[in-house]
């Protein structure tokens, strides 16, 4: 009798929590940072609140392809992370949900920034400075000088050793070239790029496929954001990192609602949790260092210290406008990407 109380017991609490999960039924979100942070909201959200999340990773602008893919038929709730300017993008071709948190007050001025500029379709959960990742090791062996400027890249002694995302697919890249632009003028910067073409192994299609080569001795040079090297060299890559001197552009790591969700309400749920200080601490607790957008999360020593680093003014409203992106992406491809090397 008492086993059979006891197996009814862990039936009945079985029962209860499935009832639960399904009550509180699901959520799909697009996820476009490092699958370990990915991995580790998907079951923590999913244990705290019964919510099932469907979680599919993808890079900024492939994401964005993908949303703009499924519009009459929107399959996706949330986008979480990735580059702020596909956000902007996808905000201005009502792809994305006019949504104010209550929280916006507890968020640094440029998240906040990024949610007015959006009319309230995105939010600013993270942001991170673009710079260049290099293997310690082999830039030693090969005698190579570690590039401390844009100018130096530019060193035919880097030929086929830098390796830099695409920016139809990535935003890290594309942020590359919003900063190139703005920093030198539009015809200098495709000059540039044109030039720096030559030096270029391979241009991947994720933003944090370079910093990977780095760390494990495919390529010598990357052009990344650098909250992505401290990850790699706490696995024990010898991999560093360093902003050019010249002046640099940070991203606005973003956060969207999608129109026509068809879980609004546990998307919301979803939403104002990634905004507290708790849960944007699992970013560093996967090894990622971006600076967290809430004031009240702790900022782990490991994130790049902004003060120390020469920014431009990027201006986040052109770069992130629909026709702005368009033009400069399809002008890299014409342009520079055609280019033999
Ligand atoms: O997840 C790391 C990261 O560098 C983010 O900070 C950034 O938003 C994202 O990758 C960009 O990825 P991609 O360049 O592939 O769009």
């Amino acid at each position: 009798m008492p086993r059979f109380r006891h197996a009814a017991l862990a039936a009945a609490a079985f029962c209860a929590t499935t009832a639960q999960a399904q009550d509180a039924g699901q959520l799909n979100v697009i996820c476009s940072v490092q699958a370990e942070w990915c991995n580790m909201i998907q079951t923590v959200f999913t244990k705290s609140t019964g919510i099932k999340v469907n979680m599919s990773m993808k890079g900024s602008g492939e994401a964005l392809a993908q949303l703009i893919a499924e519009r009459a038929n929107p399959k996706t709730d949330v986008w979480f992370g990735g580059t702020g300017d596909p956000h902007l993008q996808a905000a201005e071709q009502g792809l994305t949900l006019e949504y104010k948190s209550p929280a916006l007050s507890q968020l640094f001025p440029w998240a906040q920034q990024q949610a007015q500029q959006s009319g309230w379709k995105t939010v600013g959960i993270y942001s991170g400075p673009l710079g260049f990742g290099y293997n310690t090791e082999l830039i030693a062996k090969k005698k190579m000088p570690i590039p401390k400027s844009w100018a130096d890249l530019l060193n035919p002694v880097y030929k086929g050793e830098i390796q830099v995302a695409n920016p139809a697919s990535s935003g890290t890249a594309y942020t590359m070239v919003a900063t190139l632009v703005q920093l030198m003028g539009e015809d200098k910067a495709f000059d540039y790029m044109k030039a720096l073409h030559k030096n270029i192994g391979q241009y991947t299609r994720s933003g944090t496929g370079p910093i990977k080569a780095v760390a494990r001795g495919e390529t010598t040079v990357s052009i990344s954001f650098v909250h992505d090297g401290p990850g790699e060299a706490m696995q024990g890559f010898p991999v560093a990192t360093v902003t050019p001197s010249e002046g640099t552009g940070a991203e606005i790591g973003s956060m969207s609602i999608i129109k026509g969700a068809r879980n609004l309400e546990q998307a919301k749920k979803f939403y104002e949790w990634a905004l507290t200080p708790q849960a944007q601490q699992f970013g560093a607790a996967a090894k990622q260092f971006q600076l967290p957008s809430n004031k009240a999360t702790p900022v782990d020593p490991r994130v790049p210290d902004f003060k120390s680093i020469k920014f431009i003014n990027y201006d986040y409203a052109k770069y992130g406008a629909s026709a702005e992106r368009k033009r400069l992406i399809s002008k890299w491809e014409k342009d520079v990407n055609s280019l033999p090397r």
